[in-house]
């Protein structure tokens, strides 16, 4: 069986050993040193001057959103646009926190939101913030998103938990918002287990973050920030000053051990982008060429394309269900991300009058008729031909 995740790790047994001699000399597990060494290589990685680590992607997903709310850049019922095609903990914590999430469908040759799509959204609603998912790697045109963005005072921010390392137009995808959020989730691009990150260049929200991550404390500001915060809430004294809570904040703390497999994974973060972009050529190519059962994804547009899978939209239900007999027990597939978001139950339930406000053709085609195969580093080239002979004859 090729399996969508092959190891917990890139290079897993060489990062076992190491791990076990850290965790055999650490004087400290919780968050610490080697978490603020990956922030700091990360953020210098993916060329951004802050990042906030956090245990998961959805948790970094979860933070911005609170944070933006802190700083009163959106306020409650405020409409946020968002991919269709994405994760749930995309769109949750829109609803948790109160905020209208609007759909935008995405472009069949894509997978993703294109500046049409949001024009024709912006038509009908005004929107605050768009939460834009970069979906399997991919992008539409998203500097021309960015642009209107701009123009029309939209807050953008960049799920990228799926395209750490894709470059379009010379930038890389989690640089063309206000912020961007990041997964470390085993079987995505960099894995710490389970970890996330949020990516800005704005120091004030990182500060937020950093509040939003633990309790809505000031403990891990800097000594300035700390100050600072001190003197405009009158906290002038060291007992209570440690127990100061500030604004909204949550439990989204990582450990030591995450930070360390991170600074460990980072070492290999250029080969396991270069490895994961030939796989895909290797594979889509000739499986795309199959016109007449497959849609095609367009990717010439991207300068560098990263992902961990490779989506197949089927010309029918039908092929995509041959597909689905075809690869059991030989190639582990499944749903394109999350599909539609609208037709999921929690949506339905928590949003029932927007079901049938909103026309995602698109985003329900690939629900229906697509599906997705692991793309990783490890892959063999006797798997990367079982793979193209089973979705090719
Ligand atoms: C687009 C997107 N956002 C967020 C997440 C959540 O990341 P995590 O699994 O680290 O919570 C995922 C997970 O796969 C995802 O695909």
């Amino acid at each position: 069986m090729i399996k969508l995740i092959k190891s917990t790790f890139y290079k897993e047994k060489q990062t076992k050993k190491r791990l076990i001699n850290f965790i055999n000399k650490a004087e400290q597990l919780s968050i610490g040193r080697e978490c603020k060494k990956f922030e700091e290589s990360f953020a210098k990685w993916q060329e951004r001057k802050y990042c906030v680590m956090v245990n998961s992607g959805s948790s970094a997903n979860l933070a911005i959103v609170q944070a933006l709310l802190n700083l009163g850049k959106i306020k409650k019922g405020d409409n946020i646009g968002f991919s269709v095609v994405t994760w749930s903990t995309n769109v949750m914590p829109l609803i948790q926190l109160g905020l209208n999430p609007i759909p935008i469908d995405i472009e069949l040759d894509t997978l993703n939101v294109s500046s049409e799509k949001l024009l024709e959204v912006l038509k009908k609603y005004s929107i605050k913030m768009l939460f834009l998912t970069n979906l399997l790697g991919f992008c539409d045109d998203i500097e021309k998103i960015a642009k209107i963005c701009k123009e029309k005072n939209i807050i953008l921010i960049e799920d990228n938990c799926e395209s750490l390392g894709t470059v379009y137009k010379g930038k890389k995808l989690g640089n063309f918002g206000f912020a961007s959020t990041f997964s470390f989730y085993v079987g995505h691009h960099l894995s710490t287990i389970e970890g996330g990150a949020v990516c800005t260049n704005n120091s004030e929200l990182e500060t937020m973050l950093q509040m939003v991550r633990a309790h809505g404390w000031d403990r891990n500001l800097t000594e300035k920030k700390q100050l600072k915060i001190r003197i405009k809430h009158n906290v002038n004294s060291t007992f209570y000053s440690r127990y100061t809570f500030y604004d909204l904040g949550y439990n989204l703390r990582t450990t030591e051990i995450n930070g360390f497999i991170g600074n460990e994974q980072l070492k290999y973060i250029n080969e396991i982008v270069n490895k994961r972009k030939d796989n895909f050529f290797k594979l889509a190519t000739p499986i795309y060429n199959n016109k007449d059962k497959y849609y095609l994804v367009k990717y010439e547009h991207i300068d560098l394309l990263s992902n961990f899978a490779v989506p197949v939209v089927c010309k029918s239900k039908e092929i995509r269900d041959q597909l689905v007999e075809k690869c059991k027990d030989k190639i582990e597939i499944r749903p394109i991300v999350g599909g539609d978001m609208v037709a999921q139950p929690f949506f339905k339930k928590y949003m029932p009058d927007f079901i049938n406000n909103f026309n995602n053709s698109n985003a329900r085609l690939v629900h229906e008729q697509g599906l997705y195969f692991g793309n990783h580093p490890e892959l063999t080239a006797k798997e990367i031909k079982e793979i193209i002979k089973v979705f090719t004859e």
